[in-house]
């Protein structure tokens, strides 16, 4: 179950629009979740809309839709009136069963919290025949306590009951106990009732006390995009869903996700609520499958398996990545060498280039396309020449839209190749598109961008792109001090590389000087 759009709406900010969540919704339909929690319909009017359009959207078929409800006719009801017309609806219910909760939250004993929690299913019930439980706070919930608020809610129909590490205070090992001990008496009772987890990542054990689980018995995992969600966030469903497809016969289970579908989906979820990955985030982050010491390059070129326990390819990328840094090997640079035409079968030449290469990369902290180029063309008469940015300019055109005035950014470029200048510009959506359509202007539009990321590093703009030229897609970056500039360049560098690798065997090796 995914609940990017319920749990992960909840970080500050994030919050998202009906047309936003419909969007996501649908990729997440691609992704093949089986669950999507839509929101909270209860909370307002405007989640209450958006639940229903979503239920609405998947009325003919596609994953169950569900949104939360405390265990209160008013919140039952809510859910009930948005998921109805959804083709499997789902009423979600939550009610606190610790210690902490019951007292300090409630004020009442735990017999009457149970007897709410089994009212408020029997009235769910009525209404709808799936109904999931979830006792909040489970983690921090005495065994016995927890049992039989369970038992009590099974008997009262429940089909789904969740347990819920709330504050994130699970450990795998107890974790794991606890979910073992609960699957053994919930099959004995019936069989049929689901067991699901929902772990938080307060003490950064979200995605281990959820395989934990799985590998117990649960059935069914709650988590989100990016492992976003309320404080520091859910289990990540990348992270899970990978570690299962990699890890499958330890686990002994499997998920129905369409794993190249993780990478796009974390970018829309990221650039939709404003929330950036981390760049090492596991298979999302942007240097996921980017290797830059030399000892790995090595390695992978060799066989890709001695670094890689995932193909890039598996969740939507188009290959790993080579980043040459001064850790770079020499079998690394020879590999994008390579790329611009140059077969250096010369050990001596190899060598040379190498040596020079290291005292190159000494100062900088990665080196760039068009960086990479300016070095080796101090080596060689012959390179094909390369497109490069050489002004730019970004305004605001005003653009009338019915009603609405609106104002668009516009950046005009100006690139020069072979002697010759090219200025044209082209307004986007946001600023990124207006550089990449005036780009497109230019060379032609078959690049696309695809897919971007920034960071703010050391008073510089790093700009990561994915960029698709005909049927191949291509990894470019840059940073520099000027933001246009920046995105210009990570652009025009994807742009070269695709043009400069297209014009192959320079038949370059006695040319090194
Ligand atoms: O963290 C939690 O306990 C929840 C429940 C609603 C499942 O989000
Ligand atoms: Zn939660």
């Amino acid at each position: 179950m995914d609940t990017t759009l319920r749990d992960g709406e909840q970080v500050p900010g994030a919050r998202l629009n009906a047309e936003e969540k419909i969007i996501i919704a649908r990729q997440l339909n691609k992704l093949n979740v089986d669950c999507i929690e839509a929101g909270f319909s209860a909370s307002s009017l405007g989640d209450f809309n958006s639940v229903m359009q979503i239920a609405k959207e998947f009325s003919k078929g596609g994953p169950v839709i569900t949104a939360l409800a405390r265990a209160v006719k008013g919140d039952i009801d809510a859910v009930y009136n948005s998921v109805k017309y959804a083709h499997r609806p789902l009423i979600h219910i939550v009610l606190g069963s610790s210690g902490i909760h019951v007292k300090k939250k409630f004020n009442k004993s735990i017999d009457e919290v149970i007897n709410m929690g089994v009212e408020s299913v029997k009235y769910a019930k009525s209404l709808i025949n799936n109904v999931q439980y979830s006792t909040e706070d489970a983690s921090r919930t005495d065994f016995d306590t927890l049992w039989k608020t369970i038992e009590a809610v099974i008997k009262a129909g429940a089909t789904i009951v969740n347990i819920p590490d709330t504050v994130g205070y699970a450990v795998p090992e107890e974790f794991g106990e606890i979910i073992k001990k609960i699957n053994y008496r919930m099959k004995n009772i019936n069989p049929d009732v689901l067991l699901s987890v929902h772990c938080h990542n307060d003490l950064g054990m979200a995605t281990v006390n959820t395989l934990t689980a799985v590998k117990n018995g649960a059935d069914r995992i709650e988590c989100t995009i990016n492992g976003i969600g309320e404080r520091a966030g859910n289990a990540s469903l990348e992270e899970v869903v990978m570690a299962i497809k990699a890890r499958s016969e330890f686990y002994q289970a499997q998920t129905g996700i369409v794993t190249k579908e993780l990478r796009n989906i974390s970018t829309l979820v990221s650039r939709l609520m404003g929330l950036s990955v981390q760049v090492n985030k596991a298979i999302v982050g942007d240097n996921a499958f980017a290797h830059s010491s030399g000892i790995h390059q090595d390695g992978l070129l060799k066989s890709r398996d001695v670094y890689e326990i995932i193909r890039p390819e598996e969740v939507g990328l188009n290959d790993m990545e080579i980043v040459l840094t001064a850790r770079s090997g020499k079998h690394a640079l020879t590999d994008v060498v390579s790329t611009f035409g140059f077969d250096i079968k010369n050990e001596e030449i190899n060598s040379k280039l190498y040596k020079e290469f290291l005292k190159f990369a000494d100062e900088k902290k990665e080196i760039y396309y068009n960086e990479l180029y300016e070095f080796l063309k101090n080596f060689v008469d012959s390179l094909p020449e390369k497109m490069e940015i050489v002004n730019y300019k970004l305004y605001t055109i005003k653009k009338v839209q019915s009603f609405i005035d609106r104002e668009y950014p516009s950046t005009a470029i100006e690139i020069v190749k072979d002697g010759v200048n090219y200025i044209d510009s082209a307004i986007g959506k946001d600023v990124i598109d207006s550089v990449a359509n005036s780009i497109g202007r230019i060379v032609g539009n078959d690049y696309k961008l695809v897919d971007y990321n920034i960071f703010s590093m050391r008073g510089k703009t790093k700009v990561s792109m994915k960029i698709k030229y005909k049927d191949k897609y291509i990894h470019s970056r840059a940073s520099e001090e000027n933001f246009v500039l920046s995105v210009a360049n990570c652009f025009i560098n994807g742009v070269n590389k695709c043009i400069i690798e297209e014009k192959s065997n320079y038949g370059i090796e006695q040319k090194i000087v």
